[in-house]
């Protein structure tokens, strides 16, 4: 391994070589292209398509809001080719902190992964939002009044029904579901694993039953003007508007780059890690294409800045039982979202710290439990903080641009690695290099300038606390260029 300097980086011969014998877990290779495809359907369908698409059709995209779906996609689909080579090539845990690993070095490394805090442990916090949203919806279904005002960050203007406003303090039902989740991430996987399937399948059952049944209830009138007219700012509708909904709506397509942290455990991952990852997303993209038509055509736009969008679009419907049937498969769907985003994360932590870049407690394992339990509750408490004081609209955005930022690294490592790597065995092979990859920076790009400046400063800001962070800390202590510091599993 090369061991000096920023620029120090694993060679594809350690990172392959030591995913069977590190960290003294040896994972069974048990699944296949159809678990890692519903893996990936259980990490993408979530808060993204259950509110920010209410929400973003509503402020920037109007029913064009479907063409917003179009552009994410098509971006997604540049980026998930990459990730399929690079997963296929270096099948470990740690997904694209690895790979830059590999590719850029350490310095870059660290960069990522403390980007991917911001996709993972941030994106948890959005989507428990998102939940408290619909959990408080269903419980004024069963004549549960939950107070507006302890269900929503602290400066959320929450309309009534009556019409009147209040001002939200504090977000509870967000944190008592990460609590839930994360007792249930300490206490082992296998079971959040099996639990898992079963939600997926109720999250797809009811995103199915909407178009199937909303497609019945579609005024054209309400497509018309599909595209509304600028305002004159950029990103309040008009075609700056469709590029505004792509960057927020692009939320709802995190989540299939999770399934590449299940490399190792794949059965053949040249064959399963590709059709998982193009597969997932593929049904996703489709999904909401539909959901968004659907949607936009039974509510008026202007109606969907609510925190339960597709619960008022079946309320537009008149149908009750079926109301609160959408809004029991959106919890679920949502519940799973986090499961895997808070998970992820722990993961994630797990091999930075194996290098040094992150304190030991990050992968001390539970004896019995065989959990990195201390770092399990580490994050779920920082999330459930988040969560309990961030309004969804700046936390979804934030996630947005922190991951389209790891995507733009990723999609440069697969470039960069066919250089600098060029006998290395590739099971699956990205078309059109380096065509493909820089179309995938391009359209991550792009989305990036969709958003708005100041979410540009908060990441230029959290990666100046990350950087200062790796200066004082995981430079000093990196494995890679401290070898006798390796440490033992713990
Ligand atoms: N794609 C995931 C969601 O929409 C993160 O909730």
């Amino acid at each position: 391994m090369a061991a000096t300097g920023y620029m120090a980086r694993k060679t594809i011969a350690d990172i392959v070589g030591s995913a069977d014998v590190e960290e003294g877990r040896k994972l069974s290779k048990t699944l296949g292209a159809t678990s890692i495809t519903a893996m990936g359907i259980g990490a993408i369908i979530g808060a993204g398509i259950f509110v920010l698409t209410g929400t973003a059709a509503a402020q920037f995209a109007g029913p064009a809001i479907t063409l917003s779906f179009v552009l994410g996609g098509i971006a997604c689909a540049f980026v998930g080719l990459c990730y399929s080579e690079l997963a296929a090539m270096l099948p470990v845990c740690g997904s694209s902190y690895t790979y830059t690993y590999a590719t850029l070095g350490e310095i870059f490394a660290w960069i990522i992964g403390w980007d991917l805090i911001l996709e993972y442990a941030m994106g948890a916090a959005t989507v428990a939002v998102g939940w408290s949203g619909y959990i408080v919806s269903l419980l004024r279904n069963v004549g549960i009044e939950i107070p507006p005002t302890v269900a929503a960050a602290p400066g959320t203007i929450v309309k009534l029904p009556d019409g009147s406003t209040l001002t939200g303090v504090i977000n509870l039902p967000a944190v008592l579901i990460i609590a839930i989740l994360t007792t249930l991430l300490v206490l082992g996987t296998k079971e959040s694993a099996r639990l898992n399937n079963v939600m997926v399948a109720v999250k797809l059952t009811v995103v199915v039953a909407f178009i199937a049944i909303g497609v019945f209830f579609i005024k054209p009138e309400h497509w018309h003007p599909f595209i509304p007219t600028n305002t004159g700012q950029f990103g309040s509708f008009g075609m700056s508007g469709i590029l505004r909904g792509s960057a927020v709506v692009f939320f709802a397509f995190i989540g299939f780059d999770a399934v590449s942290t299940a490399a190792q455990e794949a059965r053949r991952p040249q064959r399963d890690m590709p059709i998982g990852i193009l597969g997932s997303l593929v049904i996703c993209t489709v999904l909401y294409i539909l959901v968004a038509a659907v949607l936009t055509g039974i509510v008026p736009y202007s109606e969907l800045n609510v925190p339960d969008p597709i619960a008022k679009g079946v309320d537009a419907i008149g149908l009750n039982w079926f109301a609160i049937l959408i809004k029991i498969g959106a919890l679920t769907g949502l519940t799973t979202v986090i499961l895997v985003l808070l998970y992820g994360q722990s993961r994630i932590f797990f091999a930075m710290s194996q290098d040094g870049l992150l304190p030991p407690m990050f992968s001390r394992v539970h004896s019995r439990l065989h959990t990195p339990y201390l770092s399990q509750m580490l994050i779920g408490t920082v999330v459930a903080i988040v969560a309990a004081l961030t309004p969804i609209g700046v936390l979804g955005e934030m996630v947005s641009i922190g991951t389209l930022f790891a995507f733009v690294l990723v999609c440069g490592a697969v470039i960069y690695l066919r250089r600098s790597d060029s006998d290395a065995t590739r099971p699956f092979r990205v078309p059109g290099v380096p065509l493909v990859p820089v179309l995938g920076i391009l359209f991550c790009l792009l989305l990036m300038v969709g958003l708005p400046l100041i979410t540009w400063l908060r990441l230029v800001v959290w990666l100046v606390i990350g950087m200062t962070i790796y200066l004082s800390y995981g430079r000093n202590r990196s494995v890679l260029r401290h070898p006798e510091r390796k440490r033992a599993p713990v």
